[in-house]
């Protein structure tokens, strides 16, 4: 496998760019984000993806976001892209010179509403489907998360309370007509010079943007902090009702929430415990 210090060379052989290694950059996980630097001190961003990302899916994807920078979502262009002999695909990204945001104020609620609206009816063509993969995920146990699920006392129980939530759904295909960003959650935003900017693009696919949505209510009420008690997430919630309806919003959040808890090669080494019990609680309303 290639080290991040051999790919560089080999994009910018391919690219006729002369990008160099700053440092690798803070909260990503997997292979990460790396911040790189043109000849002119200008600022990128790369990320690398040595196993996950086939090429017809990158390609598909690097449309995607072309098409959402041109219709005003906020979010980093791709500036290369591309394939190494080896399979493992690269993106190098315009740099956002800002933070992730800690906290969700009511104006920032707006302005992610206000871009998931835009990824309605984008009909993306590409075969990353989210709703077909959540779907196999809470009812056919893809992805193993059913089964990580059930290795534990703590997280089994609540399962049994998830599936019981969904029961009566199997048979719903959620829409794939919309553009799905697929981890729609603050750790992969930024603010920059007031506003917010959505990053990590690369598994966008198509779906339902309620699912987006979904990540967005669960997390933000789930986080310590996260909202801003000014910040009704009954209006999120609001939102994928009038998407999927009901049934449709449950199967978004069990998926979710099993990639909450166990989702990642880490599931094994934390006490969920707390996280279990908030899920606990948070599905206490979808349960009447
Ligand atoms: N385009 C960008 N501009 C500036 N910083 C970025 C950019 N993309 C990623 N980062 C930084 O790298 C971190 C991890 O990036 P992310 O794309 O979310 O990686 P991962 O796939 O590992 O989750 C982000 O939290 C952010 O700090
Ligand atoms: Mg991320």
């Amino acid at each position: 496998m290639n080290e991040i210090s051999d790919v560089i060379p080999l994009i910018n052989q391919r690219h006729g760019t002369s990008w160099s290694l700053v440092r690798r950059l803070p909260g990503g996980y997997l292979q990460g984000a790396y911040e790189i630097r043109g000849p002119g001190g200008e600022r990128g961003v790369l990320k690398w993806h040595p196993t996950d990302l086939p090429a017809p899916q990158l390609l598909a994807a690097a449309r995607s976001v072309d098409r959402l920078h041109a219709s005003g979502w906020p979010t980093a262009r791709w500036l290369a892209y591309g394939t190494l002999p080896e399979g493992d695909a690269y993106i190098v990204e315009e740099f956002v010179d800002g933070v992730v945001p800690t906290r969700l104020a009511a104006n920032g609620l707006d302005d992610l509403l206000a871009a998931n609206r835009l990824q309605a009816d984008m009909h993306p063509d590409t075969h990353q489907d989210w709703s077909s993969y959540i779907h196999r995920v809470v009812f056919d146990g893809e992805a193993g998360l059913v089964a990580r699920m059930r290795a534990r006392p703590v997280t089994a129980r609540l399962l049994t309370r998830l599936e019981h939530l969904i029961e009566d759904a199997r048979s719903l295909s959620l829409p794939t007509t919309d553009l799905v960003h697929g981890d729609f959650v603050l750790r992969n935003m930024l603010v920059a010079d007031g506003s917010l900017r959505v990053i990590d693009t690369a598994h966008v696919g198509k779906g339902t943007r309620a699912y987006d949505l979904a990540c967005l209510l669960l997390e933000t009420t789930i986080e310590d902090g996260w909202a801003d008690p000014a910040v009704d997430p009954r209006r999120v919630e609001s939102e994928c009702l009038s998407i999927i309806g009901g049934a449709g919003l449950r199967v978004c959040l069990v998926g979710r929430m099993l990639h909450y808890l166990v989702f990642g090669g880490g599931w094994q080494d934390y006490d969920p415990s707390d996280l279990v019990a908030k899920c606990g609680s948070f599905i206490e309303r979808y349960e009447a």
